[in-house]
């Protein structure tokens, strides 16, 4: 057995995991999305700006955090705050990665469900009514969870080395070269102009105050903040890692991804004649129907594309999954003293049964979902910005976050209250 943490083996490896983090369905469908319908190249322009500037402070005021403390988000607060009722607070930053480990369990598993399908026969013009008809049919979605959330135990399960970081450091690079050749096939089809122009036409009229806040808040969605994914991952970097320097890289792998997935999925949603929607549906209805409809020409490359981009969805799925599941096997290790394989099964059954029961009552799929993205998730930033920025020794968080302590300060509170009162008005 091992005594004491775990560490990553450089910083460029906590890099990969914190973009392995960060990269999911907010790259593949909310960022084009809200690209196209916020002014294209003029609305990348004005998220770059955010993620940089108000988004990034968030993630500092994590990091530095996690690596200063080498704790789990419990223990760091214990540690940041000893004594104080905040502790008690800090359980809530374990339970809301579990809360949406379980519901994004779920989606993993269709994504499981639909690789599947397009490797054995393909799918049929009527997605829309397969979706439903699959979603609701209790027994196939709940084993598809299992398989996702086994899939994820078994990579945590391996440790932080040669589980978390070893998987990241084949998965990432393998994310990006699946995302370009689908925009090569996405770039090729007949009829993709439009879409390609939907990406790149700056247009400054549909700049207003709120596309500021529609940015920020994808930027802090993206970057996974407020749940204690970077405080925990920080945590396994080295005594005398640059944290500006790893957020700034993660941003970056982070904002790449999200521009070649929209270029991999709007030309092709263009050349197919439909309207770009939001939301899950453009992944599990809308994209495998251009698959079919775009096979008629070359069926073996649109069926051999179809099982690239599910791949890409299951990929990017379980980077983001082992992060979150990770955060409760930190807290059970340190501070409940268990083994990581009695932790990782504590785990593995606390979110199998929310995430069966959000698998089996869309109601309660909702719920999670919008407890954990319109509250937990902007409570947690705050509460880690207030302690980055106002609790932990200040000579020593500036010295680390130099020059970006006084954005962790005084930006990165306003922000983060603009982000949760615009979630309400969205
Ligand atoms: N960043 C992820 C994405 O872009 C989604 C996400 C939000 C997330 N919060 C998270 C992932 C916390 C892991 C942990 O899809």
């Amino acid at each position: 057995m091992k005594l004491g943490r775990e560490h990553f083996s450089s910083d460029f490896a906590a890099v990969l995991a914190m973009a392995g983090s960060a990269i999911g369905l907010g790259n593949i469908w909310r960022f084009p999305y809200m690209t196209g319908q916020n002014g294209g190249a003029a609305f990348i322009l004005i998220y770059i700006v955010c993620v940089f500037f108000l988004a990034l402070p968030i993630f500092f005021a994590e990091s530095v955090i996690g690596r200063t403390t080498q704790s789990n988000t419990f223990g760091a607060i214990r540690k940041i705050a000893p004594g104080s009722r905040l502790k008690w607070l800090g359980l809530l930053t374990v339970i809301t990665p579990l809360v949406i480990l379980s519901y994004y369990s779920v989606v993993g598993g269709w994504s499981v469900e639909y690789l599947f399908v397009s490797i054995c026969s393909g799918f049929d013009e009527d997605v829309s009514s397969f979706f439903n008809e699959f979603t609701s049919s209790g027994v196939g979605p709940l084993a598809c969870h299992t398989v996702f959330l086994l899939l994820t135990a078994f990579i945590v399960l391996e440790g932080v080395k040669s589980g978390i970081e070893k998987f990241n450091k084949v998965s990432i690079p393998v994310l990006f070269v699946l995302m370009l050749v689908i925009v090569a096939y996405s770039v090729t089809l007949p009829g993709s102009g439009p879409g390609i122009s939907y990406m790149i036409r700056p247009d400054f009229s549909q700049i207003t105050p709120r596309t500021f806040a529609y940015a920020m808040g994808q930027g802090f969605f993206s970057l996974s903040l407020g749940v204690g994914t970077v405080l925990t991952y920080s945590s396994y970097m080295g005594g005398r890692s640059g944290i500006v320097r790893a957020g700034i890289w993660t941003a970056v792998f982070d904002l790449t991804f999200a521009i070649i997935a929209g270029f991999a999925i709007m030309p092709a949603v263009f050349a197919a004649g439909i309207e770009p929607g939001a939301g899950p549906g453009l992944i599990f209805e809308t994209l495998p129907y251009i698959f079919v409809k775009m096979g008629s020409g070359s069926a073996i490359i649109s069926r051999a594309v179809a099982v690239l981009f599910f791949l890409t969805i299951v990929v990017a799925a379980l980077t983001s999954s082992i992060s979150m599941y990770e955060v409760g096997v930190a807290y059970l290790t340190e501070e409940k003293k268990m083994s990581r394989k009695k932790a990782v099964i504590v785990i593995f059954a606390f979110t199998w049964v929310l995430g069966a029961v959000c698998s089996v009552f869309s109601g309660a799929f909702s719920f999670c979902d919008s407890l954990t993205s319109n509250f937990l998730m902007t409570f947690g930033a705050l509460l880690f910005v207030y302690l980055a920025g106002w609790k932990m020794d200040k000579s020593l968080v500036r010295k680390e976050l130099y020059p970006a302590y006084s954005f962790v300060r005084y930006v990165a509170p306003p922000a983060i209250i603009a982000i949760f009162v615009t979630n309400f008005i969205i």
